[in-house]
């Protein structure tokens, strides 16, 4: 197990681990992570966070079959029919899209999962606004304690029937299912778009410079 790196390095190493063992998760390391996850900002800090922690292999039966049917009939195709992603070749992003499809036929697998939700409001842009920066926490802290973790969305494809399976109220709204395991493999680096492509001084399309 990896323990508490620098932040900056596991910034830079949280990357979406997608196949995971079925090992389970000891408890306490998970309410750590939720514990990251409440350390998180929110709109006027209303907190309107809930988190569901998905351990009963019936519950993710069902929902994982929804989300591998949106990955399946939507997601996938889509994606094999796109371009990469940017500054990524052909091979790289078909080994994505393979890590990707094998998450979607094993979700079950995860030991446990994390399910963000907001009670009250509408979904909308400034509401997944106080609750990614929880996810994003809790995403980092699964990493330092040597655990993977996904962000994934695509359960939303077939919202109602998660929605049922999870017994979620009217008035709650899930934002991401968060699949957590001991990972098989080994954090590495993320890979992105070097800044010069994406930051601008002052006004767009401006170059930012050192002062
Ligand atoms: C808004 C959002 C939704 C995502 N949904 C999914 C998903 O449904 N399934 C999945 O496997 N990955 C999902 N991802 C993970 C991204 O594919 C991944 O973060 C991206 O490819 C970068 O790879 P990395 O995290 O390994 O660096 C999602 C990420 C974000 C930010």
């Amino acid at each position: 197990m990896t323990t508490d790196p620098g932040l900056f390095e596991i910034i830079r190493t949280t990357r979406s681990m997608r196949r995971l063992k079925p090992d389970a998760v000891p408890t306490a390391l998970i309410r750590q992570i939720l514990e990251a996850g409440t350390c998180a900002p929110s709109g006027g800090n209303m907190q309107r966070w809930r988190f569901l922690v998905v351990r009963d292999p019936a519950v993710k039966q069902q929902v994982a079959a929804f989300y591998r049917r949106g990955w399946d009939e939507k997601v996938a195709p889509g994606y094999r029919a796109g371009a990469p992603a940017p500054g990524m070749e052909r091979e790289k992003f078909d080994r994505l899209l393979a890590a990707a499809e094998h998450l979607a036929h094993h979700l079950q697998d995860a030991p446990v999962w994390i399910v963000p939700c907001l009670e009250g409001g509408a979904p909308t842009r400034t509401s997944g606004a106080s609750i990614y920066p929880a996810v994003q926490n809790m995403l980092l802290a699964a990493r330092a304690l040597g655990l993977g973790a996904t962000l994934t969305t695509l359960h939303v494809i077939h919202e109602r029937e998660v929605d049922a399976a999870l017994g979620l109220p009217e008035n709650a709204w899930s934002y991401a299912i968060l699949p957590i395991g001991w990972p098989q493999g080994r954090f590495g680096p993320v890979r992105r778009t070097a800044l010069e492509d994406v930051v601008f001084g002052d006004r767009w399309g401006e170059p930012f410079r050192d002062a």
